[in-house]
């Protein structure tokens, strides 16, 4: 076919001005050898990948692909980024073609199975991210990564021993991360090979035996975390080797004997956590000296003597948590001349004795536990702290016992928003300064004698929203304007972004370093107002607190019918009205209340049929006991409820008053149990912020 003049030049034209698109698209392809391998990899995947078009070759655009095109002609795959991109199945093993791959990051999906061992082999492999996956297996033995830099395959289910002996042939190896899977036995003398390294992560497993000793060789350490593995023994003089370490966290293991004087050759050590091990002992001279550690927290040991902080030399100090030792008091006034320090922790040790003046010194002070430390003298402790003007979090539970509460009303606390004085004994009212604590968020004044009514002010803090003035002799009645807190009567609970939360420090899961505290926005808004002498109504004002998830006002003497308008608190997931003085019927618009799953009004005056439907299916018998003539049909017909077995409060109501409870309430307690690994350095680093809550998906 002839092709006219003008049909040429514009086939030229068409040509110009589609060149560059046309050779870009071929830049775009892809190696033909890499295509196979990525369109394998994709195949094997349970789910599709955002941005991947198998239909095309142009694979150098695909989502998270990088191509090596400093050559024209080879364009070979050599970054698979493919972190957080929701993905699920198993690999396959077509990935190991990708031969020229320098970083494979797959970390942070839904990925399960094998790792195809020929994957441990890639020659030019410099980073490679598997983590919070759910790989199984064990590390296989011919890992041969030369190249290697990052390793990190933390969060998954990898099991057997950690034998690195591919450290010998990976001379670059810097961050070594096995966090968070079930590694077992005793750690190899290889680590030591892996002379680069500088972050190695073990924390998280079932490893023992005693302080890896082969670490010492690694001249480079910077950041070393064997925390919650069941290492055991005591630690030696040999630690001070690691001369470079920056974070050294071994918690929640059994280590014992005495911490090593070793200090003062840790000279960049800012970060040490020994907390929940057995170790004891007074504290080392050159630990209590040390002008480096910004967080030291030695918490749930059984060391002794004096808690001798030198301050001059400890400059750096902002974390302090020495808290269930046996240290002996007095309280050291010394301490008061850190002035950075933010967080302190001293509670139950046998410290005795009053806080001392020159604690009003402590200007950075944010949180402050003395809880269960013998002190006396209530008076004197808040004029002094009230001092303190930064502190947003008191703890004071377990103290003064048989103390009467300070009526000052000068008092002022007005950047405090968690206040926590329960089990004390202390008698009085409740005191007129609280007024003045705007900023409430918690407030805790359980198992006390405090007696006298409530007040209504206690109704005008429009940040609380967890309230606890259970076991006192508190008379009267309910404070209407408790109906009216503010922050609960909005659904969705967004406490302050910026607010600091009380710093239980726990591991997020996933990340292994990300550590974060419990923040006061994960408390579920609480009242509990139970086992007081409150009478008069239930308010129908109740209501209006949508975003409530605990009511408990069980054991008083509370009179009239279960307004109709509880079923509004839309909230609510334990509703306690147990042994009380109630009357009438339950309203069977209760049944609305979708998220209730522990509910009693057991022990009342109640009748009529038991309403059924919604959670109601699922309450036992023992919810509706004791009352004057209540019968039900389904579920409840069984129910023997004319008679009156010994009453079974709920879990709320039975709260013995340890300390764990009494200082942290129930989500506390919950808290305390799973374990935190203290380890915030990174706390510090955001300064203590607190996201936004997540509104609550409900
Ligand atoms: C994939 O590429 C083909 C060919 O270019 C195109 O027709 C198709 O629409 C693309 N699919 C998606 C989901 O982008
Ligand atoms: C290589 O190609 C990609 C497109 O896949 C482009 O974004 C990148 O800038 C190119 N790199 C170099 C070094 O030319
Ligand atoms: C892997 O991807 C995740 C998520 O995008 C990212 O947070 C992480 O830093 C990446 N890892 C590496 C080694 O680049
Ligand atoms: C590792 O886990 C697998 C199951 O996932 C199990 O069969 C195997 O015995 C475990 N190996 C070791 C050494 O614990
Ligand atoms: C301490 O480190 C040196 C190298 O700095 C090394 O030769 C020595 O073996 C290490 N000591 C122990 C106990 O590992
Ligand atoms: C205290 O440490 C012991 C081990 O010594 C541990 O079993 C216990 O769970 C720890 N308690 C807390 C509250 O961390
Ligand atoms: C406290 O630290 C200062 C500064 O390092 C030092 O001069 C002093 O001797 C130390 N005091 C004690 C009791 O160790
Ligand atoms: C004290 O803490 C602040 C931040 O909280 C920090 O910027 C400052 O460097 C610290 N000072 C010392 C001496 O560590
Ligand atoms: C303070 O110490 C007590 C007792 O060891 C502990 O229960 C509490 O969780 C600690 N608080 C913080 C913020 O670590
Ligand atoms: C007290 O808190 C304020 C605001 O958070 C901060 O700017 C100030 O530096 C703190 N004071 C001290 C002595 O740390
Ligand atoms: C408590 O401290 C105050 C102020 O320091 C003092 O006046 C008072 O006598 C003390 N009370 C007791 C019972 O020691
Ligand atoms: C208070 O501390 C002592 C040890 O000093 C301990 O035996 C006791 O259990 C603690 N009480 C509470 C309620 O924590």
């Amino acid at each position: 076919m002839k092709m006219g003049f003008l049909h040429f030049f514009f086939f030229i034209i068409y040509m110009i001005s589609f060149k560059v698109p046309i050779l870009r698209c071929q830049d775009m392809a892809c190696h033909s050898n890499d295509l196979r391998a990525l369109t394998n990899f994709g195949n094997c995947l349970t789910s599709g990948i955002d941005g991947w078009n198998f239909s095309t070759s142009t694979c150098c655009t695909w989502a998270g692909v990088t191509c090596d095109n400093s050559t024209t002609s080879s364009n070979r795959v050599i970054g698979l980024e493919l972190g957080k991109k929701k993905i699920s199945g198993v690999l396959c093993e077509s990935l190991e073609d990708l031969d020229q791959l320098r970083i494979l990051n797959l970390s942070q999906n839904f990925l399960h199975g094998i790792v195809p061992p020929k994957l441990f082999q890639l020659q030019n492999l410099e980073a490679l991210d598997l983590n919070s996956n759910d790989f199984v297996g064990s590390l296989p033995g011919g890992i041969y990564l030369p190249s290697i830099k990052y390793f990190d395959i933390s969060f998954n289910s990898f099991n057997g021993s950690v034998d690195p002996t591919f450290c010998k042939t990976s001379p670059h190896l810097q961050v070594l991360d096995l966090a968070g899977n079930h590694f077992s036995g005793e750690v190899s003398t290889s680590f030591g090979r892996c002379s680069s390294l500088q972050h190695l992560f073990l924390n998280g497993n079932m490893l023992s035996g005693s302080f890896p000793y082969g670490l010492l060789q690694l001249q480079y350490l910077q950041v070393l975390h064997l925390q919650d593995n069941h290492f055991s023994g005591a630690l030696n003089d040999g630690i001070a080797n690691l001369s470079n370490l920056v974070e050294l966290d071994i918690s929640n293991n059994v280590f014992s004997g005495n911490l090593p004087d070793v200090f003062e050759r840790l000279r960049k050590l800012k970060f040490f956590s020994s907390n929940s091990n057995k170790f004891n002992g007074h504290l080392p001279n050159s630990l209590v000296n040390s002008p480096t550690l910004e967080i030291l927290n030695l918490r749930n040991n059984t060391m002794d003597g004096p808690i001798n902080i030198n301050c001059s030399a400890m400059i750096h100090l902002a974390f302090l948590d020495v808290g269930t030792n046996n240290f002996q008091g007095p309280i050291p006034e010394s301490i008061s001349s850190c002035q950075n320090l933010s967080v302190l922790n001293l509670s139950r040790n046998k410290l005795g004795g009053e806080v001392p003046y020159k604690f009003k010194n402590l200007q950075a002070l944010t949180y402050l536990s003395l809880s269960n430390t013998s002190l006396a003298n209530i008076s004197a402790a808040l004029g002094i702290l009230q001092q303190c003007k930064n502190l947003t979090t008191l703890v004071l539970t377990r103290n003064f016992q048989d103390e009467q509460m300070p009526s000052d009303v000068n008092l002022q606390f007005k950047n405090l928003k968690v206040l926590i004085i329960a089990n004390c004994q202390l008698r009085g009212s409740i005191p007129l300064w609280l007024r003045g604590c705007k900023m409430l968020q918690l407030l805790d004044l359980s198992w006390n004698h405090l007696s006298g009514s409530i007040p209504l002010w206690i109704g005008n803090f429009s940040s609380l929203f967890y309230l606890d003035f259970s076991d006192n002799s508190f008379t009267g009645e309910i404070p209407i304007s408790l109906t009216g807190l503010q922050i609960l009567t909005d659904r969705r609970i967004l406490i302050d972004g910026n607010a600091p939360g009380i710093p239980l420090y726990k591991k997020t899961g996933k990340s292994s370093t990300s550590l974060q505290y419990n923040k006061i926005g994960s408390l579920p808004p609480t009242l509990d107002l139970s086992h007081n002498k409150l009478n008069g109504p239930i308010w129908p004002s109740f209501g209006n607190l949508k975003g409530l998830h605990f009511l408990n006002l069980s054991t008083n003497e509370l009179s009239g019918p279960i307004p109709d308008d509880l079923s509004r608190m839309s909230s609510l997931e334990i509703l306690d009205l147990s042994h009380n003085k109630l009357s009438g019927e339950i309203p069977s618009s209760l049944v609305k209340l979708s998220f209730l799953s522990k509910f009693s009004i057991a022990d009342n005056q109640l009748y009529g049929e038991i309403p059924t439907g919604g959670q109601f299916l699922t309450f036992p018998c023992s919810s509706f006991e004791g009352n004057n003539d209540l019968y039900g049909g389904g579920v409840f017909t069984s129910c023997q409820l004319a008679q009156r077995p010994p009453p079974a409060p709920l879990p709320p109501a039975t709260r013995p008053p340890t300390e764990k409870m009494t200082i942290m309430g129930l989500q506390f307690g919950i808290g305390a149990a799973t374990g935190f690994a203290i380890t915030v350095i990174f706390c510090f680093m955001s300064g203590w912020v607190i996201p936004k809550p997540k509104a609550r998906q409900r």
